[in-house]
This record gives structure tokens, C-alpha cells and sequence, in this order.
């Protein structure tokens, strides 16, 4: 089934979702190196095992304008929990959508401000400016960081109460983003 139903989450938005899942889960790995290691010779090994941070960035950034996409055409046919707790989820899902587009919409806004520019696999991706434009690379700097990691904060909190369903409720809500509605 390639739609959403209200039983399950369908084939296009489990692939979206465990996609950008598994490059958020690289991102936030590389960013804990960084602060873990710095820029030795350890993170220069893990930088060989995937896409570089930039990369991946501007790659989630990419998915996730048809995801919203897709996420609004089947609004009305997905899975819906009423009361608090699915009010609270569809907060935190809002929430992750805006950060989604944010956190690396201003990475690579700096990269434009900074006058350098942004090239991915040989394609000029963000042109550079031509000249610095402090506000901007200022405005990337003090928040790229903290907003990624209020964004950590965020999905950790996500995957807690997934694993709450899972494992306490035990009420299959998993299911719906693996592919087998409840029965
Ligand atoms: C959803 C996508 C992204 C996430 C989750 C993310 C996450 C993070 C995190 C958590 C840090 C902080 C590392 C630390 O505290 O030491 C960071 C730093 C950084 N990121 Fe990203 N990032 C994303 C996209 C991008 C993109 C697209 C670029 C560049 C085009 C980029 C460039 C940088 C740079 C240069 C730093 C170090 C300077 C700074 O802290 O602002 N990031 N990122
Ligand atoms: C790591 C980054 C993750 C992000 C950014 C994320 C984001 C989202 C979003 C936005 C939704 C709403 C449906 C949609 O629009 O796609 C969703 C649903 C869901 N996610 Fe995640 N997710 C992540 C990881 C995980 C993990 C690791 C699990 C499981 C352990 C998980 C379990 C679920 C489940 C069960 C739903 C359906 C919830 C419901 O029907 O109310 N997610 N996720």
C-alpha cells in the first residue's frame, strides 16, 4: 500500500521516515564525535563511513520538502490518536517537521553568507554571496548548534514513547511505521 490509512502508515512515508531517521542518527553520531574527539584521526575514519555532515544535511533538507508534501496530501486518511497524548505527538511531530527544515536550511543559508558557497558531488549547490553578510553567518552561528541539539532532545523524546508503546502499552503502535497495521 503506498498511501496512509488510518491502520498504518503506508510504503512512501516508512521509507521517508526510516530514511531521514538513519541520516539524523549519522548526523548526531558525527556531531558527538566532534565533540568527543575533535578533529583527530578517529573522526577522520568515521568521516569515511558515510556522507560528510554537509552532506547529509543538505540531502535531509532535500527530503524533507516532498515529505511534508506527502505528509499534508494524506493528512486526512493517517493514523490519528485523540486526547492529550495525541495532541502532545502531533506537536512533536509539527515541531520535528520545522526543525527538519530550519536546522539545516541555516547551515546552508551560512555557507551562502559566508561568501564561500557550498559545492556537493561537483554540483554548485548554495552560490557564495560575493561578500560576507555578518547578521546571517552571526544569526547560523549561534543557533545551528543549539537548535540541532534541542532537535536531539526532540526525537530522543520521540523514540522514548515509541519504545513506551512498544514495550509498556504494548498496543502496536509500532506497527504502523513498520508495516503491519494492527490487527
Ligand atoms: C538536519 C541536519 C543537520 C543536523 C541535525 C545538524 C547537527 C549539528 C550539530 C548537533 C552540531 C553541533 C556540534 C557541536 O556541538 O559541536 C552541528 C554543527 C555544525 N554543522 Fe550541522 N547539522 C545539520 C545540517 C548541517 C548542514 C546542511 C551544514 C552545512 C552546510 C552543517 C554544518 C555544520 C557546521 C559547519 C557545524 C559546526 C559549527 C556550528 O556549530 O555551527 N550542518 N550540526
Ligand atoms: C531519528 C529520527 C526520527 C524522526 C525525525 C522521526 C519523525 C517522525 C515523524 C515526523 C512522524 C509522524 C509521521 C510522519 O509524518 O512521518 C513519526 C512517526 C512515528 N515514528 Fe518516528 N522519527 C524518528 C525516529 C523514530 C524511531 C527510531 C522510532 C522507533 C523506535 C520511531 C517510531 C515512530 C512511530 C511508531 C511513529 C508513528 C506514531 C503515530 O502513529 O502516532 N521514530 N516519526
Amino acid at each position: 500500500m503506498r498511501r496512509d490509512t488510518p491502520l498504518a502508515y503506508g510504503f512512501v512515508t516508512r521509507v521517508f521516515h526510516w530514511t531521514m531517521a538513519c541520516l539524523i542518527g549519522w548526523q548526531f553520531m558525527v556531531a558527538s564525535g566532534w565533540r568527543v574527539f575533535g578533529d583527530s584521526a578517529v573522526m577522520k575514519t568515521v568521516s569515511l563511513l558515510g556522507p560528510s555532515h554537509r552532506a547529509a544535511g543538505a540531502l535531509l533538507l532535500a527530503l524533507v520538502v516532498p515529505r511534508a508534501m506527502w505528509a499534508f496530501r494524506n493528512r486526512c486518511q493517517r493514523p490519528v490518536d485523540h486526547g492529550v497524548p495525541g495532541t502532545s505527538a502531533r506537536i512533536v511531530h509539527v515541531m520535528i517537521y520545522l526543525l527538519l527544515f530550519i536546522v539545516p536550511g541555516l547551515a546552508l543559508a551560512r555557507t551562502y553568507a559566508n561568501g564561500k558557497g557550498f559545492d556537493l558531488w561537483g554540483l554548485r549547490l548554495v552560490p557564495g554571496a560575493g561578500h560576507r553578510i555578518e547578521w546571517l553567518t552571526g544569526m547560523a552561528d549561534l543557533l545551528h548548534a543549539p537548535l540541532a541539539w534541542g532537535f536531539a532532545v526532540l526525537v530522543t523524546g520521540h523514540v522514548v514513547m515509541a519504545v513506551v508503546h512498544t514495550a509498556v502499552l504494548r498496543d502496536g503502535l509500532l506497527r504502523r511505521m513498520i508495516g503491519t497495521p494492527q490487527g
